[in-house]
């Protein structure tokens, strides 16, 4: 007797439609017509079935502020930076906390079971630093939460900014970060990736660089970035985020870079939505497209995920936490809208950021954690084209959400059409 039985799924890799059942949180069995019963039983029909999405990028401590104290009316970066320094005056942890669940439970809603959240370590206080780190524990039974210690400010531009990265690492952060196209010079922010891969090494956690997220040509962190992941050999545990710079950079120097990154094997997210609405400012036509070079890495064999950035928060007032956008804007801003690319796509918002977090136990492999996704699509290229709702969330074995499809009737003369957006095509 099993706890959950998912029947006739759809499971890439697998021939035929099988049942996947669940006990004691674990995935137990992957079988074709499995006899046994199970206290749930959920019919698939055929529907797409596929390890959760994840959330590789996000902002937790600014979501749901767009408007405090008033909405970016430029759209650009460095007007969401002046409005955030205004908006952190008045963070506290209930405020940070009340924000942060409410997103995280619209994101499960929608699949997304693990996430990597930035939160900034530049307020004195580590309000929101504490309020996530309690939220992540709270959290644990229905989503893996990272916390990245991400010094908005810069490590050198403030006195207390160095201290403040430390004790936050001290608290429990999963990961450090870093913005060194911000700091004060390009000196500066050099120093700052040598700090922060001897502060890595220290504390034994992982690295996340807002690296490059300018339309600078000159911008040139990324090599530094790398450079430090081949000198300390960890470049699986390393992550450049943005990296919109090298959209920019010319292809001879370029093309020497992507040696050095195949090199260091780090690990890359961009941001589509964000970075093609931020970046260009400056320009008039052409208009850079802002996001990095996600093809060219992405053929280079370096491992790419993508992330939503922010949701309705000084920098970008939309964003509803669903990845099949994210991957929809990617697959648009990169140009990569073949077949075998439309799939990458699709692993860009799930084992790839799962490879970015250093997920030991993703995948649906039975012994795993049963951490499971029904989208309401019978195969990838569906689930994009149609941005389906997930149709069931299950986390460690329990069912914590379901999202009935879209139905819409046409009754006008002359049409008889019922279509349900994200079902399966009888034939
Ligand atoms: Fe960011």
């Amino acid at each position: 007797m099993y706890d959950i039985i998912l029947r006739d799924c759809h499971l890439p890799g697998y021939t035929g439609e099988v049942d996947v059942a669940i006990v004691q949180g674990k995935i137990a069995s992957i079988a074709t017509k499995n006899k046994a019963r199970a206290t749930t039983e959920l019919s698939c029909q055929g529907l797409l079935v596929t390890p959760p999405f994840v959330e590789p990028h996000i902002h937790l401590d600014s979501v749901l502020t767009a408007g405090e104290p008033r909405f970016n009316q430029s759209g650009t970066l460095f007007e969401g930076i002046q409005i955030w320094a205004e908006r952190k005056q008045s963070l506290h942890k209930k405020d940070v906390r009340r924000r942060a669940l409410e997103a995280l439970k619209f994101m499960a809603s929608q699949g997304i079971l693990y996430v990597r959240t930035h939160v900034d370590v530049t307020e004195t206080k580590l309000i929101a630093l504490d309020a996530l780190l309690e939220l992540r524990e709270e959290v644990r039974d229905w989503v893996t939460l990272q916390i990245v210690t991400f010094p908005q400010d810069g490590i050198f531009g403030q006195p207390a900014n160095e201290r403040l990265l430390i004790e936050a690492l001290r608290r429990g952060a999963d990961v450090i970060g870093g913005i060194p196209h911000y700091e004060l010079t390009r000196e500066d922010g050099v120093r700052s990736l040598d700090r922060i891969f001897s502060l890595a090494a220290r504390h034994h956690c992982l690295i996340d660089i807002h690296c490059d997220e300018i339309d600078d040509e000159q911008s040139r962190f990324l090599e530094v970035v790398a450079a430090n992941a081949i000198r300390h050999g960890n470049g699986e545990r390393v992550t450049a985020s943005h990296t919109t710079a090298f959209a920019c950079y010319n292809d001879a120097y370029s093309y020497k870079l992507m040696g050095f990154l195949r090199r260091a094997g780090i690990n890359f997210v961009a941001n589509p939505q964000i970075n093609i609405t931020l970046q260009g400012r400056m320009d008039t036509y052409p208009k850079r497209r802002g996001m990095t070079r996600v093809k060219e890495l992405w053929q280079n064999g370096l491992n790419v995920s993508l992330g939503q950035d922010c949701i309705f928060d000084p920098w970008y007032v939309l964003g509803t936490g669903n990845m099949l956008s994210v991957a929809h804007m990617g697959i648009h801003v990169a140009q990569m809208i073949g077949m075998q690319e439309i799939e990458a796509s699709f692993a860009m918002i799930t084992q790839n950021g799962a490879r970015t977090l250093q997920i030991p136990d993703y995948g649906i492999k039975v012994g795993n954690p049963a951490n499971i996704v029904v989208l309401n699509a019978p195969n990838i290229f569906h689930a994009l084209r149609f941005q389906v709702s997930a149709r069931y969330v299950i986390a460690h074995g329990k069912w914590i959400a379901e999202t009935k499809p879209v139905e819409t009737m046409m009754n006008a003369e002359g049409l008889d059409m019922h279509h349900k957006v994200g079902h399966k095509k009888k034939s």
